[in-house]
């Protein structure tokens, strides 16, 4: 069987840490997007809780619930044959109690069929991340800038303490999580941290040496509205492409030139 055809585990991304290759993350939020994703060789698809700003038009990503999540969840995981599907865990879940932690996880893990889940937190998480690993849940946590914290880490801004960025990344691998994912860190901390841990570590603003990158969809398409991160490359202007298109039907439908006798019964 071909490579592209064999589905991703959390054994596949390990073993691609191991020979160098990187991983490829991209969220996903509803069926065709990941469908899209998932045919064009992606890894890993991320249900993060961005969508509450991205898709809910929030300013921060706290409104977003667990059951929004798991509505959202659901339909990607249905889309994916080939890349892993990991769902987020909504604020505050891995903040109130290990077990409202482990019972919110096992829901998504259930209701969705995804793969795994991402929970925002190192060190203080430990226990919670230990649980679930503990109870067959596996789950990738995020360090570093954590946005459900933003109001108490007083905004989005690169996070350059060193020394809790290290406590976070191995008390999250020790608690046995699969992957460390870290946002906005400076280029030479996300590497350094890459180079000695054992599980691969996915970078969004953390520079190239991460073992992976992940990137919002909506930001690398140009499929928004909102304020566009340093870290983010855009590589395609859809919002201009469906801007014109949207235009284009309005001026047929309004000079008569829609529908036409083929498009007619
Ligand atoms: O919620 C999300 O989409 C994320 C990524 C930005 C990493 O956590």
């Amino acid at each position: 069987m071909a490579e592209q055809d064999v589905s991703v585990t959390v054994r596949t991304l390990l073993a691609m840490k191991r020979r160098g290759d990187r991983i490829t993350m991209l969220t996903a939020y509803d069926f065709p997007t990941a469908q899209l994703l998932d045919q064009a060789g992606i890894d890993c698809l991320l249900v993060g809780d961005s969508l509450g700003m991205v898709v809910q038009g929030h300013k921060t990503t706290i409104p977003v619930t667990l059951d929004q999540m798991i509505y959202h969840g659901e339909m990607v995981a249905r889309a994916a044959s080939r890349a892993m599907v990991s769902v987020d865990l909504p604020f505050p879940v891995g903040q109130i109690s290990i077990s409202h932690t482990v019972e919110s996880a096992a829901r998504v893990m259930k209701e969705t069929q995804c793969h795994a889940v991402k929970m925002e937190g190192g060190h203080q998480q430990a226990q919670a991340i230990a649980a679930m690993v503990d109870a067959g849940i596996p789950t990738i946590a995020h360090i570093g800038l954590r946005p459900q914290s933003v109001h108490a880490l007083g905004g989005y801004r690169v996070q350059k303490d060193a020394e809790r960025l290290m406590r976070d990344a191995f008390a999250a691998q020790d608690a046995g999580c699969f992957a460390v994912l870290m946002e906005c860190v400076p280029a030479e901390l996300a590497s350094e941290a890459t180079s000695k841990l054992t599980v691969p570590t996915i970078g969004i603003g953390a520079g190239p040496h991460c073992d992976g990158q992940v990137l919002v969809t909506n930001d690398l398409l140009g499929w928004n509205s909102g304020y566009i991160p340093k870290f983010v490359r855009k590589v395609a202007d859809l919002k201009t492409m469906a801007t014109d298109a949207v235009k284009e039907y309005q001026l047929q439908v309004k000079s008569g030139g829609f529908p036409n006798q083929n498009e007619s019964f």
